[in-house]
């Protein structure tokens, strides 16, 4: 039987555009969780909070962990986890892998990166019954440079076929990452199943961005990236007022010392 929220977002293609954003732990969860129809726990949690230059780093334990905080702020949106560089090498792997991330942290679904060889792997996870989204063109976990891709036609006829193996493997949805628009728009044009786009125009079933990116928290804002708030600025605004505060024994106040209710 197909997960509800899987359903309800099948049901979007073509109809109304499907949100997403990447969450690491319960507090920012919590927010997106009223907005967001998928809330993607994504392995970019190595560059983004633990500093990694690349996304190789993130074990199979971290993304667990992060992914259960997580887990704790979402009522309503679809919660889908990356699964870590070399967690879902062969097939026996990944159906250990992903039945672990599932069982621990109740996510709805996973997500892999998906190159021309494991198709079968997404094939034998949906016929255990593990709901898998997949995830092509700039692909960090298999390329080492990015590019854009998608930009000969070529290029394009390869990256077509891809999806159509993924769908046909039983992927739910698919990330678009930096594809031309021009693959953008083929590939979302004749898959049944919705595209999810990042840095691949507006010619996507939905959109994802990076949450930090988006906040800016992260320090990284290429083009496709459109920065909704200086958080970085706010936060420190706020850090500044507090430092000053604690010199001047403006803080804490009468009004701040226990003897009140209980925290949370
Ligand atoms: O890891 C991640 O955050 C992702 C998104 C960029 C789609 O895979």
């Amino acid at each position: 039987m197909i997960n509800k929220k899987i359903k309800k977002i099948l049901l979007k293609k073509n109809r109304s555009k499907i949100i997403s954003l990447t969450a690491y732990s319960k507090n920012i969860a919590k927010i997106l969780d009223n907005y967001c129809d998928i809330v993607l726990v994504g392995d970019s949690l190595a560059n983004v909070l633990y500093g990694y230059k690349d996304t190789h780093k993130i074990s199979l334990n971290n993304i667990i962990q992060h992914s259960t905080s997580v887990r704790k702020g979402i009522k309503k949106s679809l919660l889908v986890v990356d699964m870590p560089k070399n967690t879902y090498k062969d097939i026996k792997s990944a159906k250990k892998n992903a039945r672990l991330v599932i069982n621990k942290t109740g996510c709805d679904a996973i997500k892999l990166e998906s190159n021309q060889k494991n198709h079968k792997i997404i094939k034998s996870l949906v016929k255990h019954k593990i709901p898998v989204m997949g995830h092509i063109g700039y692909t960090p976990q298999f390329k080492k440079k990015f590019k854009i891709e998608g930009q000969t036609e070529s290029q394009i006829k390869e990256l077509y076929k891809d999806a159509e193996l993924i769908q046909n493997a039983g992927a739910f949805a698919i990330v678009l990452e930096c594809l031309s628009p021009k693959a953008a728009k083929l590939i979302t044009s004749n898959l049944k199943i919705p595209t999810i786009g990042i840095g691949s125009s507006d010619n996507c079933d939905g959109q994802i961005l990076v949450t930090d990116d988006m906040l800016g928290l992260s320090g990284f804002y290429p083009k496709f990236v459109k920065k909704y708030v200086s958080m970085d600025r706010i936060i420190e605004k706020a850090v500044k007022k507090y430092s000053k505060d604690v010199k001047l024994g403006k803080f804490p106040s009468s009004k701040n010392f226990l003897n009140g209710p209980k925290r949370r």
